[in-house]
């Protein structure tokens, strides 16, 4: 394993770099059975989806295009708020696309209900959700993903893109922050 400076920081491994391989292989499995026939657009919603995108796109090997949106939503930290604002559009027209939206982390749900309705009134024609981790625990919204990689208690994640105030997302696993770190 690579040396590094913020394994310290993590309580635990939650999934290993070994087990995300192997789920995104699954993942893109189910994905090109899916859209095989069709010419789906990946839209990635950064940052935390980075990572995980470059695995799954490649982890499925259909005739696709790729598309990311940023968002921000103001809350603190560790939590969502309901206002989602746009901070980086998409650059082409959806209408008529099949979409397939990457997403790192469905929490309370507000971004991903957000961008579903945004998606539609854009006129995609139909949009399914990939998250890497799903924690049910938090839902705020009534959304559901279409493929989960990983159910995830409800801690406070970090690796594998997934942040904390920026930070982590090169940790090549997924593991969870010290909670001294942020409480
Ligand atoms: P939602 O709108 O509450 O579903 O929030 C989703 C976003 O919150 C994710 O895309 C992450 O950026 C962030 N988030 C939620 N939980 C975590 C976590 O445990 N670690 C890192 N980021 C998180
Ligand atoms: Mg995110």
């Amino acid at each position: 394993m690579a040396k590094s400076t913020m394994d310290q920081d993590l309580s635990k491994v939650l999934f290993s770099e070994e087990q995300i391989r192997q789920r995104v292989q699954e993942l893109g499995d189910e994905l090109f059975e899916r859209f095989k026939d069709r010419n789906p657009l990946f839209v990635g919603v950064l940052k935390g989806c980075f990572l995980f995108m470059s695995d799954l796109i490649r982890a499925c090997q259909i005739k696709s295009e790729i598309e990311f949106i940023a968002v921000s939503s103001y809350g603190d930290e560790f939590a969502s708020s309901g206002n989602v604002q746009i901070t980086r559009d998409l650059q082409h027209d959806i209408t008529g696309r099949d979409l397939i939206v990457v997403e790192d982390i469905l929490d309370s749900g507000n971004t991903l209900y957000f961008l579903t309705q945004y998606f539609k009134a854009k006129g995609a024609a139909s949009v399914t959700i990939v998250t890497l981790l799903d924690k049910p625990a938090r839902r705020e919204k009534p959304i559901h993903a279409d493929y989960v990689g990983f159910e995830t208690p409800d801690e406070f994640v970090v690796g594998y893109g997934l942040d904390f105030k920026q930070q982590y997302r090169n940790v090549p696993y997924i593991g969870v922050m010290k909670p001294e770190l942020y409480q």
